[in-house]
């Protein structure tokens, strides 16, 4: 059978230069006729659900940011996992025989329970987050499950519940899915960190030229490099990432010049800063085109929503034949 791919996005704000180098490139290479690319509301209320923002209104911010990336609704299925409640059907079903083990041994629960402090994440929601993850993937019977290295214990988890309903009902249904690595795995923030929302280091995909450039001026250089005279180390500056993903040209240029003094970070900075930005004009373009054609965005989802719960509802009505759960008459 041809691959199956499914991967997801939570809608906690808007879509960082990290999230498209790291995920939608990569969506966008395997977008075909069998690709699902999900919203994952019901993910984002596991760690949000007590702040009152609208997630609704963050669904539709990943949304444009998927169009303007240059997701093809026409050759993938874009939807939103709360509009098919078959998601929250099977990671019901999938609930009752998950080992409780399993998800308290989750290494990604226990970095989380610990990173973010701030919130009140002992529930049941968000230890079952991988349960309906796996319900999301199996929904479709993906093969294949484009996602960054954190997620990689979850598709582990994912492929243990397979085996686990295989040996408990006799019946082979599901493919055990396979995660597949993005290339540019870690893309720097402004601090030289991981670029992510929770460390505030972002540049953001609808993001105006100048303040690009302004945010890429005070983007941390090699520390080594005090004075104009010092020479630099281009492999540990995170403005010498940008040369390479944007400035293919003249990176060798980049990176003699840094090492022997010959450029100022400052100019460095801006030639990068252009670069990126002339990257960045088409989907900062597309952006806005979308975000005026609200209507259109609506019936892109309503069309993904139908697609989605075609597949979704087979699956749940033949897991729940195989567990007993209905009969087929
Ligand atoms: N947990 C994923 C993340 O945080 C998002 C996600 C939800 C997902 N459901 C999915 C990814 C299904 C792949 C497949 O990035
Ligand atoms: Fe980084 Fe460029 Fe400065 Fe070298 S010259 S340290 S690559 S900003």
């Amino acid at each position: 059978m041809a691959d199956r791919v499914l991967s997801g996005t939570r809608p906690t704000g808007k879509l960082h230069l990290g999230n498209l180098l790291g995920a939608l490139e990569n969506y966008k290479k395997l977008q075909g006729a069998e690709s699902f690319f999900m919203i994952a509301d019901w993910h984002a209320l596991t760690t949000e659900y007590e702040s009152h923002t609208s997630i609704a209104a963050n669904v539709q911010e990943v949304v444009i940011d998927y169009l303007a990336a240059g997701l093809d609704p026409a050759q993938c299925t874009i939807f939103v996992q709360s509009d098919v409640p078959a998601h929250a059907e099977l990671a019901l079903l999938l609930s009752m025989m998950t080992p409780l083990g399993w998800l308290e041994r989750n290494p990604t629960y226990k970095d989380q329970l610990a990173e973010l402090k701030g919130k009140d994440l002992n529930t049941h929601g968000f230890l079952g987050y991988p349960v309906l993850q796996t319900a999301d993937i199996l929904l479709y019977k993906a093969t294949k499950v484009p996602v960054g290295e954190d997620q990689v214990p979850h598709l582990e988890l994912a492929r243990e519940i397979v085996r686990r309903f295989h040996h408990l009902y006799g019946k082979e249904i599901f493919p055990e899915p396979q995660p597949i690595l993005t290339k540019a795995p870690r893309v720097p923030g402004l601090d030289g960190r991981k670029m992510s929302k929770s460390y505030g280091n972002c540049i953001y995909l609808d993001e105006k030229a100048p303040d690009v450039t302004a945010k890429m001026k005070t983007m941390v250089t090699d520390p080594a490099r005090k004075r104009r005279e010092d020479k630099g180390h281009p492999e540990v500056c995170p403005v010498y990432y940008f040369h390479q993903q944007f400035n293919a040209a003249s990176v060798e240029t980049v990176a003699s010049e840094c090492r022997e003094a010959k450029r100022g970070c400052v100019d460095c900075k801006l030639e990068a800063a252009g670069k990126l930005n002339e990257f960045m004009e088409p989907i900062r373009q597309k952006r806005e085109i979308w975000c005026g054609q609200k209507n259109k965005v609506r019936d892109i989802l309503a069309e993904g929503r139908k697609k989605a719960s075609v597949v979704a509802n087979a699956t749940v009505q033949e897991a729940l034949e195989t567990v007993g759960v209905r009969s087929r008459d």
